[in-house]
């Protein structure tokens, strides 16, 4: 497989993306094993775009009849230890808590639509659901950036933000390129809307009752109006909320398909939209931009430029 190496980093090409050397084997392993059933929701993202956020809404979502939400797993534990990652458990031999998890099954993938297993894509019998979340890729740039400081210190092209800048416009970043990650999943919303519900980060943010109310309903678990009535949805929103999870420390401890164990920083930074301003010059933004118009031309997404 083609290899491109960033300093300590090898990323492998494998299916026109570029995976961390971990992710390949699992990758496979998940396109030739992985049998998904109908009670599944996968939650899908490129990093960075509020995975840790959507696994928070989700959970608590799908879970709020088993789990009252003032007594919440939610409030002790950090997201990541309540959603698996799919490709994490594969790599890390945990394919059979994978197994064993309770239906419905809530598992998290960075992988592109197009790389997912045909039993999830072709097989509509599986009828498993996928929420995608996307955000501005300024700003996922900007949090990669971050992130990748935490994680690797020692490595000092990364806290290069012009290199990580030059490889996500030409679409060598991990699980990319990126434009291609957020147009499978759009595109696949399109095709099978009641398949795949595709949000945007930002919007989250503008009018996170209404997210949380269109994924309950994608998800088959719509609130009554008498859950309505209660104030559920709010407390839905308070309890996944950026100030109510950014103490929740992460245990990590493998089971759920993590690889290292992050401080709680590395998945809740800031929480909003256009932190991007601090970090690039305003040529930087337009670059950026008219790549990213220029690969949706004619499908039907679009970016909102920077004003
Ligand atoms: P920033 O680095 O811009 O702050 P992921 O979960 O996919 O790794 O994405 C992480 C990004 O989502 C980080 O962005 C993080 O702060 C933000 N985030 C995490 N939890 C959030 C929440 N509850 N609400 C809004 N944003 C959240």
């Amino acid at each position: 497989l083609p290899v491109k190496v960033y300093g300590e980093r090898r990323y492998l090409e494998y299916q026109a993306t570029w995976w961390p050397e971990s992710a390949v084997q699992a990758v496979i392993a998940i396109q030739r094993r992985f049998r998904p059933r109908p009670s599944d929701v996968l939650l899908a993202s490129y990093p960075k775009s509020g995975t840790t956020w959507m696994k928070a809404l989700v959970f608590a979502i799908m879970s709020r009849k088993v789990y009252p939400l003032r007594d919440h797993p939610l409030l002790r534990l950090n997201p990541h230890d309540c959603v698996v990652h799919l490709s994490g458990a594969y790599a890390t031999g945990k394919e059979a808590v994978v197994e064993a998890l309770p239906s419905p099954r809530i598992m998290a993938v960075h992988m592109p639509f197009s790389t997912l297993p045909a039993s999830v894509v072709v097989d509509s019998s599986s009828g498993c659901k996928i929420v995608y979340v996307w955000r501005d890729p300024k700003d996922v740039l900007v949090s990669l950036w971050h992130y990748y400081r935490k994680l690797r210190p020692e490595e000092a092209h990364v806290s290069e933000f012009h290199d990580l800048y030059e490889s996500f416009c030409q679409g060598d970043t991990v699980f990319g390129p990126w434009w291609d990650n957020v147009l499978g999943y759009f595109r696949a919303s399109v095709e099978m809307p009641t398949r795949v519900l595709f949000l945007r980060y930002e919007d989250m943010l503008e009018d996170t009752a209404s997210a949380v109310v269109a994924i309950a309903n994608f998800v088959g678990c719509p609130f009554s109006a008498e859950e309505e009535r209660a104030g559920v949805v709010d407390a839905i929103v308070k309890l996944c909320s950026f100030e109510e999870l950014k103490n929740l420390d992460t245990n990590m401890s493998g089971s759920n398909g993590h690889l290292i164990k992050l401080p709680s920083s590395s998945y809740f930074r800031k929480g909003v939209a256009g932190d991007w301003v601090g970090h690039m010059t305003r040529e930087m933004a337009d670059r950026i931009d008219s790549i990213i118009q220029g690969k949706f031309q004619g499908s039907g997404l679009e970016i909102k430029r920077a004003s």
